[in-house]
C-alpha cells in the first residue's frame, strides 16, 4: 500500500525546493499515494498544484484540525519544515499519525527540521571533537545541553520532546538538521536562506563586514540541492518500507563538510565590496572594537538584541554528517563550493532582499 505524504513549509526556502525537486524524481521513486502541501493562502494553494500536490489549509496549532486532516486523509508521512524552535505543532501531528498507525497497522513517520545551531557552541553541545550525527549518545547529549538563549533551549527541548512523544505514539521520528544552506531556492516562494542573508543584511547596514567571534570557529555548510537530496533520500527509503534509523538514533545533518566563518566572511565581503555595498573588502573584528555600538547596530539590522547577533552569523559547530551517507545520500558540492559561490549568493540575496 502506498503512503500519503504531507509536506509543510511549501512556500519556504527549504520546503519549496523540496517540493519542486520531489516532482522531478517522482518517476524514479517508490510509488506514493497523495502528496499534500500545507499552505496559508489561495495563491500558494494554486502554486503547489504545479508539483502534483494537493493544497491543504488548516491551523496546525489546533490539535482537532490536525487530527481531522491527517486521520481522514490517511497521511502516514509528515515532513515538518516550519519552525525549529517549538514542538507544540509537531506533537499534534505525532498524535494524529499515531492514530493513523494504530488504525492501519503500518509504520508512520514524522520528520522535524531543526538546525545545526541546536548542536553548537550556542546550545552547550560538545565542540572539542567531531560530533557525529549517528552518535548513539546524541539523544542523551541533547538532553544534557543547556543554552544561555531561551529560544535555543526551546529548540533543544523541541527535538527531545519530538523524539519522546513519537516513541510514545509509535511514530518514527527523524530530526533533520540543515546548517548554513546556500544557493538559490527552487520553490515558488522564498528563494534565499538565513545565515548568508544575515551576513549581507548586517554588512549593508554597517557598510562593513564584521566578524563576531574570537578565534576561527567553523560551521557545517550545505548547498540547497544537497540539503534537498537528503530530505529526498530519507523519503525514498521510508516509501520503500526500509527501517531507516529513527527516534533516538534518527538525527541527520545535511552537510558535505565545514568551513571557517572567516573564509565565508572574506568571500562575501569581496562580493559586497565589488557591488559597493561595503566600503572595502576587509573583515573587521566586532568584539574589542573601539566602537562599542557595532553589535548593537548589527542587531538593529537583523531585528534582534545585540546579544543575539553571534547566534545569527557565528559560533562553532562540529556536528558531522555520517548518517545520510549510511542511507545512500551523496552530497554533490564540497564545502569549499560555498566560497566559490559567494559572489552569486550575494547577488541573489541583494536581488531578493
Ligand atoms: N534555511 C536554512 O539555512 C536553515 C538552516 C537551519 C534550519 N532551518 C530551519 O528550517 C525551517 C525552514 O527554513 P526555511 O529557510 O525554509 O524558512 P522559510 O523560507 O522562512 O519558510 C518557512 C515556511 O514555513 C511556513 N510557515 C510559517 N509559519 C507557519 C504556520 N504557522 N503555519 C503554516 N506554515 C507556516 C511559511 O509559510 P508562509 O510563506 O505562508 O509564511 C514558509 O512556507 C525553519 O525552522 C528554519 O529555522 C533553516
Amino acid at each position: 500500500m502506498s503512503y500519503n505524504i504531507l509536506i509543510t513549509g511549501a512556500s519556504g526556502y527549504l520546503g519549496g525546493t523540496l517540493l519542486a525537486r520531489l516532482a522531478t524524481v517522482k518517476e524514479r521513486f517508490p510509488a506514493y499515494g497523495n502528496l499534500y502541501a500545507l499552505v496559508r493562502t489561495e495563491a500558494q494553494a494554486e502554486s503547489v498544484k504545479q508539483y502534483g500536490a494537493k493544497p491543504l489549509t488548516f491551523d496546525t496549532r489546533n490539535g482537532a484540525e490536525v487530527r481531522d486532516n491527517v486521520v481522514n486523509l490517511d497521511i502516514a508521512v509528515v515532513y515538518f519544515l516550519i519552525d525549529a524552535s517549538n514542538s507544540e505543532v509537531q506533537v499534534n501531528f505525532i498524535e494524529a499519525l499515531g492514530e493513523v498507525g494504530r488504525r492501519s497497522g503500518r509504520a508512520v513517520h514524522l520528520l522535524h527540521t531543526t538546525g545545526a545551531k541546536v548542536f553548537s557552541s550556542h546550545t552547550g553541545a560538545p565542540t572539542d571533537r567531531p560530533l557525529l550525527d549517528n552518535d548513539p549518545e546524541l539523544y542523551k547529549i541533547q538532553k544534557s545541553q543547556r543554552s544561555p538563549y531561551t529560544r535555543m533551549q526551546e529548540a533543544i527541548n523541541a527535538n527531545n520532546t519530538i523524539v519522546e512523544e513519537a516513541e510514545k505514539h509509535g511514530v518514527r521520528s527523524y530530526i533533520f538538521a540543515p546548517c548554513i544552506v546556500y544557493g538559490e531556492g527552487e520553490g515558488f516562494g522564498n528563494k534565499i536562506s538565513i545565515q548568508t542573508v544575515a551576513i549581507v543584511k548586517a554588512a549593508r547596514a554597517l557598510q562593513r563586514v564584521y566578524k563576531v567571534d574570537q578565534g576561527e570557529p567553523s560551521w557545517p555548510v550545505c548547498h540547497i540541492l544537497d540539503n534537498t537530496t537528503l530530505y529526498l533520500q530519507l523519503l525514498c527509503r521510508i516509501l520503500a518500507g526500509d527501517d531507516v534509523p529513527h527516534g533516538k538514533n534518527g538525527y541527520y545533518l545535511a552537510s558535505s563538510g565545514s568551513i571557517v566563518w572567516d573564509e565565508l566572511y572574506t568571500a562575501m565581503a569581496a562580493a559586497l565590496a565589488k557591488r559597493n555595498v561595503v566600503g572595502d573588502a576587509a573583515v573587521v573584528p566586532a568584539l574589542g572594537n573601539e566602537d562599542s555600538q557595532i553589535l548593537e547596530r548589527m542587531g538593529a539590522a537583523l531585528g534582534c538584541p545585540k546579544e543575539f547577533v553571534p547566534l545569527q552569523l557565528g559560533g562553532k559547530c562540529t556536528l558531522t554528517a555520517v548518517h545520510g551517507k549510511e542511507i545512500g545520500w551523496r552530497p554533490e558540492f564540497p564545502p569549499e563550493h560555498i566560497l566559490e559561490a559567494a559572489d552569486a549568493e550575494v547577488e541573489l540575496i541583494l536581488k531578493n532582499l
